[in-house]
């Protein structure tokens, strides 16, 4: 079986999210222009959306990477928010760009928000590639958003369903057998 063959449907084709993160870079490279903002990559999810848009900007940037996360092998989030690494000395001072996959909940980006503003950072915003506003628990939003998707668990792109389907460079919706056969 192909990715292809697993997925429903897909949401976003790639051209979408290039055309799409291509228009992202341009208005952070405006807005942080003579700044040299620090992006920080939340992996893994966000890594393949990190790396196309740190090339749509033209301005001077620095990375970083820290892992967060709310979510187990499941599709439901679990509640929990775990920080792998923190970047306490790299972001005191910075113009700090949190870069996500998607907002859900939005625990994990309130959970990691929170820690990093009161670690002395100059300021933070946040850009996340998809927003799934019909799940929220947590009030936050992103400053700077891809598009805004419904309440389906999608794959593709970064995004996984247990660590599968990160490399598929569309975004799509699994079929409904995909996750009855894993349980
Ligand atoms: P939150 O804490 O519920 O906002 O979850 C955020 C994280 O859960 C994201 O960074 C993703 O890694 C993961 N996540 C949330 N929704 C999806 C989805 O539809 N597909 C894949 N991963 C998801
Ligand atoms: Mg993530």
């Amino acid at each position: 079986m192909t990715m292809r063959e697993d997925m429903a449907y897909i949401l976003l084709d790639r051209e979408k999210i290039a055309r799409r993160v291509s228009e992202m870079g341009a208005l952070l490279s405006r807005d942080y222009a003579g700044k040299r903002p620090l992006l920080i990559c939340v992996l893994k999810g966000s890594v393949v959306f990190f790396a196309d848009l740190i090339r749509a900007m033209d301005i001077q940037v620095e990375m970083e990477f820290m892992t967060a996360s709310s979510y187990g092998s499941a599709t439901v989030s679990s509640g929990e928010v775990k920080v792998v690494s923190s970047l306490d000395d790299k972001i005191r001072g910075r113009n700090v760009i949190l870069v996500e996959d998607i907002i859900d909940s939005g625990r994990t980006i309130a959970f990691v928000k929170a820690d990093m503003l009161q670690k002395g950072v100059e300021s933070l915003k946040v850009v996340s590639l998809l927003d799934k506003p019909s799940r929220r628990e947590s009030d936050v939003k992103p400053d700077y958003c891809g598009f805004e998707v419904p309440d389906a668990f999608v794959v593709g792109y970064g995004l996984d369903y247990d660590q599968k389907y990160r490399n598929f460079p569309d975004i799509g919706v699994l079929k409904p057998e995909i996750y009855k056969k894993s349980c």
